[in-house]
C-alpha cells in the first residue's frame, strides 16, 4: 500500500470569500495555472507564499522571470487574486509572469520536472508541539526531494522567526547534503512575519545551495 503523505498545512478555506473573490477563483485563477512552463524561461518557486506579499515582490522584482506560487489556503490564494488583478479582473502588468498552484506543492513538483533559480519558503508553519513536529515541511526527505529542481546555480531560501525550528532545519538541510549558509538578509515583511508569534527579535535565514 502507498505511504499517506502528512499534511503539513492547517486549514484550506477560512473566512467566507467575497462574491468577486470567488468569481476570481472561479475565473483568473484556472487561467494561471502553472502547466506548460516554458523549458528556457527563469523561474522561482515560492511555497506557503500566504496571502502573496512576498510573491508580487519577486515578480516586480524580475519580470523576465515566471514566478510560481503554491499554496493551499484558499483566502490567501484569493487575497493573491484580488491583489494582482485590475477592476476588470485582468492580470495587471506586473504580475503576468505569476502562475499559481492552489495546493500542496509537493503535488505540482511531482508534475513538473523544472528547475528552479530560487525557492523561497518564508515562515513555513512551525508545528511548535512535539507530537505535531512530523507534520512540519522541511523534513530531510523534503529538503532532499527539492534538489533535482534547482537550476545549476539555483538557491533555496528558508526564513523563520521561530528560532528552534530553525536549529531544526539546518541540521536537516545538511543531512540532505546542501551547503548551508546563515546570511543575514531582510526581505519585504509578510504577513506572518508581522504576527511574529514565536516572539523573538527578527526572522533567521537560510540558503542552501549544492555543494
Ligand atoms: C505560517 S504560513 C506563512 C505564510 C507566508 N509565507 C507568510 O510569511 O506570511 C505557512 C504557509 O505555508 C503553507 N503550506 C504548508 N504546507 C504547505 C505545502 N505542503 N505546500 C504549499 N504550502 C504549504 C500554509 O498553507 C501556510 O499558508
Amino acid at each position: 500500500m502507498e505511504k499517506q503523505e502528512i499534511r503539513t498545512f492547517g486549514r484550506r478555506h477560512g473566512k467566507k470569500l467575497s462574491a468577486r473573490q470567488n468569481g476570481l477563483i472561479e475565473h483568473v485563477l484556472p487561467t494561471i495555472f502553472p502547466e506548460n512552463l516554458p523549458a528556457n524561461t527563469g523561474k522561482i518557486l515560492e511555497i506557503g507564499f500566504g496571502s502573496g506579499e512576498h510573491l508580487r515582490d519577486i515578480a516586480r522584482q524580475n519580470p523576465a522571470k515566471i514566478i510560481i506560487g503554491a499554496e493551499p489556503f484558499m483566502n490567501g490564494v484569493a487575497s493573491l487574486l484580488s491583489a494582482i488583478t485590475n477592476e476588470s479582473d485582468s492580470i495587471r502588468d506586473e504580475y503576468k509572469n505569476i502562475r499559481v498552484f492552489p495546493d500542496d506543492v509537493r503535488d505540482f513538483l511531482r508534475t513538473t520536472d523544472s528547475k528552479f533559480d530560487q525557492i523561497w519558503i518564508l515562515h513555513p508553519d512551525p508545528w511548535p508541539k512535539a507530537r505535531h513536529e512530523k507534520r512540519r515541511l522541511l523534513q530531510t526527505e523534503f529538503l532532499t526531494s527539492l534538489s533535482p529542481h534547482l537550476s545549476d546555480s539555483g538557491e533555496i531560501i528558508i526564513g523563520t522567526d521561530h528560532w528552534e525550528y530553525f536549529e531544526w532545519i539546518l541540521i536537516n538541510a545538511k543531512n540532505a547534503g546542501f551547503h548551508v549558509s546563515t546570511p543575514d538578509f531582510e526581505t519585504i515583511k509578510t504577513r506572518y512575519q508581522q504576527k511574529n508569534k514565536a516572539g523573538t527579535t527578527s526572522p533567521k535565514y537560510l540558503v542552501l545551495t549544492r555543494p
